[in-house]
């Protein structure tokens, strides 16, 4: 609205409102404002709260900050999605983290010389773009740890959703990390999560057990664990029955394979793996088949770990489908009706209405219907026999 014609003493009410109240207004608002669930359920003594309460010790004290056990988290996002970026603010406002942004890359904005091949790049200009674009943010980020220095840091892509309690789960996870990164019950790691890893796989579409694998980490009776018809995983799914587990168990493991990149995170010692070998390519490949490669790879020691089912997972957002995602293509006509999220039972993106009109509004299950898990998680270390 142009100011001209604007009545001047409605103005002057604004300018004087918006100072008297800043006080409130502008105040730096504490992030997450649910800072531990399963304190605040227990607390709350919901009888229907499948969560309790489960004091965090000390090694996994620091996954409760606002780097999540990082020491930073980087956003990906394109300049040309500022539309994403708001709505991953809100979410993790509400989840408590903070992060700084790693610019999204065009891939018309990549030169070809400054690719390690040009065999194996996509055929089309549009798959060219993309693919090749995701590819060189990732290594941007993964500089930005060299660079910086940095212990680890979690790379997180824009459509990323999560679990409303996924400080407890990571904290889970990290018992699994570091029981598989060999830590013992001497001194604190310097990282919670272990520090005996190239890259943790949070949020995968796909990851595999590694064949002949002995040291496995389950959480049995996790209550954010999705059934298994709600699950996706590219490539099929772990054996989980096969391997002696239920369907209410998360399994922390060497994972051999993976794909898709909504988050991962990587140890300062896995960056510059990282780095290097994605200049050593013969052939283009993006960015998460060439992760799975090192992950599989026995020549070039690379250790991920991932949770199956997987923790972070990509949104699709109600409302027009050409929105998704800067890589697949829709018809601008098809649209959503309602959003949803493989693999994550207390979507944050799924309750971010609900939280904004009541910051104690109970937490919604993604799939109501299905059996609840009652109780706290059951973790403890699997020993596989080989056959
Ligand atoms: C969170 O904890 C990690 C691991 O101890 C640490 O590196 C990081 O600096 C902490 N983040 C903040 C904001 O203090
Ligand atoms: C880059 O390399 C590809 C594959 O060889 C080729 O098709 C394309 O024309 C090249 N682009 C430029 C700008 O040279
Ligand atoms: C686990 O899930 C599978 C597949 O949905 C189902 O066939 C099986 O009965 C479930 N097991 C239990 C113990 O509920």
């Amino acid at each position: 609205m142009p100011l001209v014609g604007f009545p001047r003493i409605l103005l002057i009410g604004v300018l004087v409102f918006c100072l008297f109240t800043g006080v409130s207004f502008f105040r730096q608002h504490p992030q997450g404002r649910l800072p531990n669930f399963w304190a605040h359920q227990a607390a709350n003594a919901n009888e229907n709260s499948p969560f309790s309460f489960k004091p965090s010790p000390g090694k996994f004290k620091d996954i409760r900050n606002s780097t999540l056990g990082f020491q930073k988290i980087f956003l990906i996002n394109l300049p040309e999605r500022p539309d994403k970026f708001d709505q991953f603010a809100i979410a993790a406002s509400f989840t408590g983290f903070t992060y700084d942004l790693i610019e999204g890359v065009k891939g018309a904005d990549v030169q070809n010389k400054s690719l390690p091949a040009l065999k194996g790049l996509p055929a089309t200009e549009r798959a060219r773009n993309n693919i090749v674009g995701c590819w060189r943010a990732h290594l941007n980020a993964a500089r930005t740890i060299v660079r910086n220095g940095l212990s680890s840091a979690l790379i997180i892509e824009d459509d990323a959703d999560w679990d409303v309690y996924i400080k407890d789960q990571l904290q889970e996870f990290a018992a699994g990390s570091q029981f598989l990164s060999g830590v013992t019950a001497g001194p604190k790691p310097h990282s919670p999560y272990g520090d005996d890893w190239d890259l943790l796989w949070l949020g995968h579409c796909g990851a595999q057990f590694t064949p002949g694998d002995k040291l496995q980490w389950a959480i049995a009776n996790d209550a954010t664990v999705p059934e298994p018809n709600r699950r996706a995983n590219f490539g099929g799914e772990p054996d989980i029955a096969a391997a002696g587990y239920d369907n209410s168990t998360r399994v922390v493991f060497r994972t051999s394979a993976g794909a898709c990149t909504y988050s991962y995170a990587l140890s300062y010692r896995g960056a510059r793996r990282y780095l290097r070998n994605q200049a050593l390519l013969e052939t283009f490949t993006p960015i998460d088949l060439g992760i799975s490669k090192m992950c599989k790879s026995k020549n070039t020691e690379f250790k991920c770990f991932a949770p199956f089912p997987q923790l972070i997972d990509s949104h699709k957002a109600a409302g027009r489908m050409s929105r998704d995602s800067d890589i697949a293509k829709y018809s601008a006509d098809d649209v959503r009706e309602h959003g949803f999220t493989f693999n994550i039972v207390h979507s944050i993106r799924l309750n971010i209405d609900s939280l904004l009109a009541d910051e104690n509004a109970p937490i919604q299950r993604q799939w109501p219907n299905d059996p609840e898990v009652i109780g706290p998680p059951r973790p403890r270390a699997m020993v596989q026999s080989q056959d």
